[in-house]
């Protein structure tokens, strides 16, 4: 099917960004793009209860630096409205994650996670525990140990009681520090996790970017996200000796991209802001790009990609178009000891830093 979105891009940039974003799901439900996006995916993170999230505007885009600002704050429909949904499709191909968030005012923030689970535990294809979002005050602090594994401990034991396998991925924040960083790859190790999403976005503001909009308050995405994002994939791909299956997402808007995202250790590639710049062809166009760019280096599957180039990555690999410098990978004793251990998988880099 030809790509018909640089004809439509002007109509799609008179739109308000979050219509845009609406019109874009549309075209991927269509089955535009060779991928299927549900149309519970129209829905952020559902909270048990609906609730409106910031005032708008609450979407801003970067056009120049490729990147978006939004602190949307969990504007949902509620959890009954997206369970109807998915039972709508129930049976139907595909596979469907559910990303859980919590009601701005609840305290228990595990109570809501777990009504999620509860609530949609034979209807999802897995869940994804959103503990990185910055638009929702204290959210993050979920991260820290200690509450990390008091959350996780009780989100497992829920879907455990109903006599539920579907696997419970953790998504995290790009802004950790390093110890945090191995908090969290010891917490999910330790609990099981069946994989973690690096990462959601960023509050860091690098140097570079031109755009007018670029002190909205929210979490920024696409491009300046980039390197950032893959730096931590990569240092979580190594502290969990690859055990744990890494989705990487954040500034991924060409086959190359999501060809480093693998090889920096992920199994799976997300992405979100290129796809609300480029259109839902995009999405095909880096599946082609990156079957030629896995044969062109040597991998005969994604799979033997996944990680040799995560020593790299956690290295001084940072390209020149982005200014972050709070990554720099300092030796801590968690991450000294995955890198003696025997059964850590990584390979040498076949491929010269871009
Ligand atoms: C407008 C907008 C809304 C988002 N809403 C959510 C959300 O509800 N839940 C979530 O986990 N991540 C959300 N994200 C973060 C993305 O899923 C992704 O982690 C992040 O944008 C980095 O990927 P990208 O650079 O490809 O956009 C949102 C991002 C944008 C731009």
């Amino acid at each position: 099917m030809p790509n018909l979105y640089p004809i439509a891009r002007p109509i799609f940039g008179l739109l308000r960004p979050e219509a845009a974003r609406d019109v874009t799901i549309w075209c991927l439900e269509a089955g535009l793009g060779g991928l299927m996006v549900d149309r519970s995916a129209r829905q952020p993170d559902p909270s048990p209860r609906p609730q409106y999230g910031n005032p708008k505007p609450r979407v801003f885009r970067l056009r120049g630096d490729g990147a978006i600002i939004n602190r949307m704050g969990f504007n949902s429909r509620g959890l009954p409205y997206v369970l109807d949904r998915l039972r709508e499709r129930f049976g139907r191909q595909g596979i469907i994650g559910l990303n859980l968030g919590k009601n701005s005012d609840t305290e228990d923030a595990a109570a809501d996670y777990a009504e999620g689970i509860r609530s949609a535990a034979n209807l999802a294809s897995y869940f994804v525990v959103n503990v990185s979002s910055p638009n929702t005050p204290g959210l993050r602090d979920l991260q820290r140990r200690d509450p990390l594994e008091r959350l996780l401990g009780r989100l497992i034991n829920t879907r455990n009681a109903m006599n539920s396998k579907t696997p419970l991925l953790v998504k995290i924040a790009p802004d950790l520090s390093f110890e945090e960083c191995d908090d969290i790859a010891s917490v999910a190790l330790e609990y099981g996790v069946s994989g973690i999403i690096i990462s959601n976005t960023t509050i860091d503001r690098p140097a570079n970017l031109t755009s007018r909009t670029t002190n909205e308050a929210g979490g920024l995405s696409g491009k300046p996200l980039f390197d950032k994002s893959t730096e931590l994939l990569a240092r979580i791909h190594v502290l969990t000796k690859g055990q744990i299956s890494l989705i990487g997402v954040g500034g991924v808007a060409t086959a190359a991209d999501a060809y480093e995202k693998i090889c920096a250790g992920a199994s799976l590639v997300q992405l979100y802001t290129s796809v609300a710049f480029n259109g839902p062809m995009l999405v095909t166009e880096i599946k082609l790009g990156l079957a030629e760019l896995l044969k062109a280096n040597g991998f005969s599957s994604v799979r033997q990609a996944v990680g040799t180039r995560s020593a790299a990555w956690m290295g001084a690999n940072v390209r020149a178009d982005t200014a972050f410098t709070s990554l720099r990978h300092p030796e801590t004793p968690i991450l000294a000891r995955a890198r003696s251990g025997p059964d850590f998988p990584m390979s040498p880099g076949r491929r010269a830093a871009s």
